[in-house]
């Protein structure tokens, strides 16, 4: 009889333990899936719409369990350094996205992928921001803080602006920290304010003369050629007329040559 006791209490503290982790589970992952996002703070205001604060958290990835009627997301003030595709593909009532003061270098192309038609304003200000990716923006219009981050303007990026749906006041925040080549003047001025200058002319400079040396190069190949090939018949020819001429003169091998003479 003590026997079977014990044999109770020690199974029932064992399933006891059980339910216990099962529903602390099911709480977690009830909490994940609806409310809100394990390592942010989220609210809701009277008008409906979810805030997600994530700022200042040290964060180094985006955190992947954003509830998915979220209307603005806070991630500013974290240590991300990239944004990979896809990053807020259910994010599909996403109207604010904030991004700024992080180690941002690349935005991957795909990157606001499902954002089109909800997204109004996007924080990438600063970051760590050289080039533009178009195939991160792509299908966005809205309105961007592009501006301190380390802008390195170059024949690219020229190449890269019209290609861009962004408001042009976003674009105007592009301020050229670097750029190629790089006493041009762009330092310290807006990409989209100095249309007159041209990046791309010393690019084209370069190439024009590449193109120039490589030509000639092949001219001199083919002229090279046809010198030795003329060279080389008239040698041919001489031989001929030689051998022809040493045969024992017959009336019309001598007709031959001197038809081949009149010829060369
Ligand atoms: C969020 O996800 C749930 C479950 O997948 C879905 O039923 C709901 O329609 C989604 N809400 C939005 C706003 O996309
Ligand atoms: C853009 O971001 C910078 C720094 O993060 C801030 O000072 C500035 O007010 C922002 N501009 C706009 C138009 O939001």
């Amino acid at each position: 009889m003590p026997l079977l006791a014990d044999w109770l209490l020690r199974h029932s503290v064992v399933m006891c333990l059980l339910l216990h982790s099962l529903v602390l589970m099911t709480f977690c992952f009830h909490h994940a899936s609806t409310s809100c996002s394990q390592s942010c703070y989220c609210s809701q205001s009277e008008a409906g719409g979810k805030t997600v604060r994530c700022s200042n958290l040290g964060l180094a990835q985006i955190p992947q369990d954003i509830p998915n009627d979220t209307q603005r997301l806070y991630l500013d003030f974290n240590l991300l350094t990239t944004v990979p595709a896809n990053a807020f593909l259910d994010l599909h009532l996403l109207n604010e996205l904030d991004l700024s003061h992080n180690e941002l270098a690349q935005l991957e192309s795909g990157a606001f992928k499902g954002l089109a038609s909800s997204l109004q304003f996007l924080d990438l200000s600063s970051n760590k921001l050289m080039a533009l990716n178009p195939e991160a923006f792509e299908g966005l219009q809205l309105r961007a803080n592009l501006t301190h981050n380390p802008w390195h303007c170059d024949c690219n990026l020229q190449n890269v602006m019209p290609r861009m749906n962004l408001e042009p006041a976003s674009l105007a925040g592009i301020v050229c920290h670097t750029s190629d080549p790089a006493d041009i003047g762009a330092q310290g001025n807006s990409l989209l304010l100095t249309k007159d200058l041209d990046l791309c002319a010393v690019l084209k400079k370069t190439t024009d003369v590449a193109m120039l040396v490589t030509m000639f190069g092949w001219f001199t190949m083919v002229i090279s050629y046809l010198v030795y090939y003329v060279r080389h018949n008239q040698e041919d020819t001489r031989r001929h007329l030689e051998y022809l001429k040493s045969l024992p003169s017959k009336q019309g091998k001598s007709e031959e040559s001197s038809t081949i003479s009149t010829v060369v």
